[in-house]
């Protein structure tokens, strides 16, 4: 989240105009996130931004309908610098205003309607005219959601309307994916994900025995602290008889061994997990369509896996999954969520708008509306 990134969507789910300012260069030079140069950055490149989405949109800021920017969770000080051109522009062109929760904006990327639909049967009147209201999934329906900030399972029953049914008691799935990454000296730009996905592919993933983790306890919450210790040793047991110094230092293949193997019982777990989360909401609610988003889902893998998961049950459950860029933060997600939200006749005071850098969906507008 500490990219700028803004896009101009249409109502029914065309994106129009993109634009992203990668800070990967300035937080690469000093290895991690630097909140100070974060916001400057970000305050030098937000018109940027604005304008050149507006521009490949073939549009100027009069001709759009409305605002909707992220308000969290994230870091405040970046969060605070989109939120407020956000809300001064929303004021000063007279927009109808969102404050968009992340979380929810990656849930409804599933929504998403596909490029190529069936234009006849998306369109219905409204009482604005004529909208589109075709949507990839309706509600309800499971999310798992696994990001870098976030893992959890969630129950989701219309737009402001999710109840959690499991989450992580410690780290993501993405921080298990940079850290593994950081482990064995892979680029971490983008994140670790791409790089361990690209390596797995030339390993074993059964060369590794690592432990599945909290196999005793029979809920859906997540785990990957113990994984990423376990991934740790193991790594280091391999450079003993390799006689290297460093896990980084390792041949290419054992490097590929360890990245297969903890790609696999990373998704083992999440298999197991959502396995469970699928049978209890199945039973109780009668639900039987997953949707699989947040960066983690980009990886081809757990998406061949999953839709494994859905098709091999007794009952199949239909699966949607947004295009792999679309799963990572970008700023259709953001534009998006407004959009859902504006249909639900559902929207914020652009001058009374604050930052959350936790964000609960309990606290969100979602409870206040
Ligand atoms: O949703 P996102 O872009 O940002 C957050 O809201 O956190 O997710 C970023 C996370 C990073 O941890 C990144 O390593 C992971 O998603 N990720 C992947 C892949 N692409 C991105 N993890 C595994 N495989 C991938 N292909
Ligand atoms: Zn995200």
């Amino acid at each position: 989240m500490t990219n700028h990134l803004a896009a101009i969507i249409r109502s029914d789910g065309i994106i129009l105009g993109e634009s992203l300012a990668s800070q990967h260069a300035i937080h690469e030079e000093f290895g991690g996130v630097v909140p100070g140069l974060a916001k400057t950055a970000h305050e030098e490149n937000i018109d940027k931004v604005i304008q050149s989405a507006l521009q490949n949109a073939n549009m100027s800021i009069e001709d759009v309908d409305a605002i909707g920017v992220t308000v969290g969770p994230g870091l405040e000080i970046c969060l605070r610098v989109g939120c407020y051109k956000g809300r001064e522009l929303a004021m000063k062109y007279d927009k109808p205003f969102v404050g968009v929760h992340h979380l929810e904006a990656h849930i409804l990327m599933a929504r998403l309607p596909p490029e190529k639909h069936d234009e006849s049967i998306t369109k219905q009147l409204t009482g604005d005219g004529i909208q589109s209201s075709y949507r990839a999934m309706e509600f309800p329906f499971l999310a798992l959601l696994v990001s870098g900030g976030h893992c959890q399972i969630l129950k989701c029953l219309g737009i402001g309307k999710y109840t959690i049914v499991g989450g992580t008691l410690d780290d993501s799935l993405g921080e298990a994916f940079d850290k593994t990454a950081r482990l064995l000296g892979l680029p971490v730009g983008g994140g670790g994900g791409p790089a361990i996905e690209a390596l797995a592919k030339d390993g074993d993933p059964k060369s590794v025995t690592l432990p599945i983790p909290m196999q005793q306890r029979k809920d859906c919450d997540f785990s990957y602290a113990g994984l990423k210790t376990s991934v740790r040793l193991a790594a280091e047991r391999i450079c003993a008889e390799r006689g290297v110094e460093r896990p980084d230092e390792l041949p290419h293949q054992d490097k590929a061994n360890i990245a297969a193997s903890f790609q696999h019982i990373a998704f083992r777990h999440v298999e197991i997990r959502l396995g469970r989360a699928m049978e209890l909401v199945q039973r109780e609610d009668g639900i039987r369509t997953l949707a699989v988003v947040g960066g983690v889902a980009a990886n081809k893998e757990l998406r061949r896996r999953l839709n494994a998961l859905c098709s091999d049950r007794d009952t199949p459950w239909e699966m949607s999954v947004p295009p792999p860029r679309l799963c990572t933060d970008q700023g259709a997600m953001s534009a998006w969520a407004a959009v859902e939200r504006l249909m639900v006749g559902s929207s914020d005071s652009a001058e009374d708008q604050e930052v959350f850098a936790r964000y609960p969906f309990s606290v969100s507008y979602i409870d206040g509306s």
